[in-house]
């Protein structure tokens, strides 16, 4: 193999700048040539891509977001636009292809694969909902964004004897809302695998206010079934039984758009570097993740269509603890 490219596709994640470094540098060791594709797959399709040197990519290893860009295509998702990537990536003798995203990435990764064209997915999502890695690419910046907002917002609600509602994103993973619920000492945190009535929260809420507690914290995940919003109006008509004066913050991008700290470069440099080796030795159609410690892949057949639940026994903890 003496050409591949590597692109970044889907939402942007904390540390895909120190994946795709990982990937050009180590496959310039290899001998290859390494192309960056601008974009995603809208790039692929429209022959926007480069050869990467080693220098290219120096400096960007602290940098959140990607340089190569990311984009959610709609022509991708058509036999055509697929074909259209395929003649792309022949024209200019690329061999094999690195995919750095999360579900809907690797899926398009697996696509090409079934077409019959070397691909390796890294693990790179903030949702940490991929089967094949315990944590992928940006989980522990934006779980640690959301987590410095929380321990904000928990000052300023305990000099106004205020409750806090703080949405977090995820999708429809609940994982983000419960690691930062649990380490930010929420009283409530609801997610999307667990269906938690309003009048449960409200009741969490009044109990604690009933405590002495100074102030509430219930942290919502995006994808759960009543949101921030909806929450907030349900707890304002029942102002009398909650005690505390209410607030709803929606933290949305801000989680994604951080540096990533040591663990995400650390992690996107040993997942990206080991794809990048992978593809070089003939493997492909699989995405390489951190299973119990270890750098690893599991085939695209075992990944792609299926999301990963969160740890249920953690959900009941998170209650436990917040008494
Ligand atoms: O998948 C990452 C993610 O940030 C999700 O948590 C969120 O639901 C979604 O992307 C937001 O997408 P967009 O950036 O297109 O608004």
């Amino acid at each position: 193999m003496e050409q591949i490219a590597v692109l970044t596709s889907g939402g942007d994640a904390p540390g895909m700048n120190a994946a795709i470094r990982a990937v050009v540098r180590m496959g310039l060791h290899l001998g290859c040539e390494v192309y960056g594709v601008r974009d995603g797959y809208d790039g692929l399709i429209n022959g926007k891509m480069t050869a990467l040197s080693l220098r290219a990519v120096g400096g960007i290893i602290q940098q959140g977001g990607t340089v190569l860009g990311s984009a959610r295509s709609a022509e991708f998702r058509e036999a055509a636009g697929r074909q259209k990537a395929l003649d792309e990536l022949s024209k200019r003798g690329i061999e094999g292809l690195i995919v750095i995203g999360g579900n809907g990435s690797q899926a398009g990764g697996n696509a090409l694969y079934e077409m019959g064209f070397p691909v390796m997915g890294v693990a790179s999502t903030i949702d940490n909902d991929l089967i094949g890695s315990d944590i992928t690419i940006g989980v522990d910046t934006a779980l640690n964004i959301a987590l410095e907002a929380i321990d904000r917002l928990k000052v300023t609600a305990a000099s106004h004897r205020r409750a806090f509602l703080v949405e977090v994103m995820g999708r429809d993973c609940g994982y983000l809302a419960m690691m930062a619920g649990i380490a930010g000492g929420a009283e409530a945190i609801t997610i999307p695998e667990v269906e938690t009535q309003p009048e449960a929260l409200l009741a969490t809420l009044e109990a604690a206010y009933a405590r002495g507690k100074t102030n509430g914290l219930i942290v919502v995940a995006e994808g759960a079934k009543h949101d921030a919003e909806e929450l907030l109006r349900y707890f304002r008509a029942h102002q009398e039984r909650v005690g505390y004066e209410l607030r709803a913050t929606i933290l949305g991008h801000v989680q994604r758009g951080g540096a990533p700290g040591a663990f995400d470069r650390l992690l996107a440099t040993r997942l990206a570097a080991t794809a990048t080796e992978r593809l070089y030795n003939g493997e492909q159609g699989a995405l390489v993740g951190q299973l119990n410690g270890t750098i690893t892949s599991t085939p695209y057949t075992d990944v792609v269509g299926r999301t990963k639940s969160v740890d249920l026994d953690l959900f009941t903890l998170a209650d436990v603890l917040a008494q």
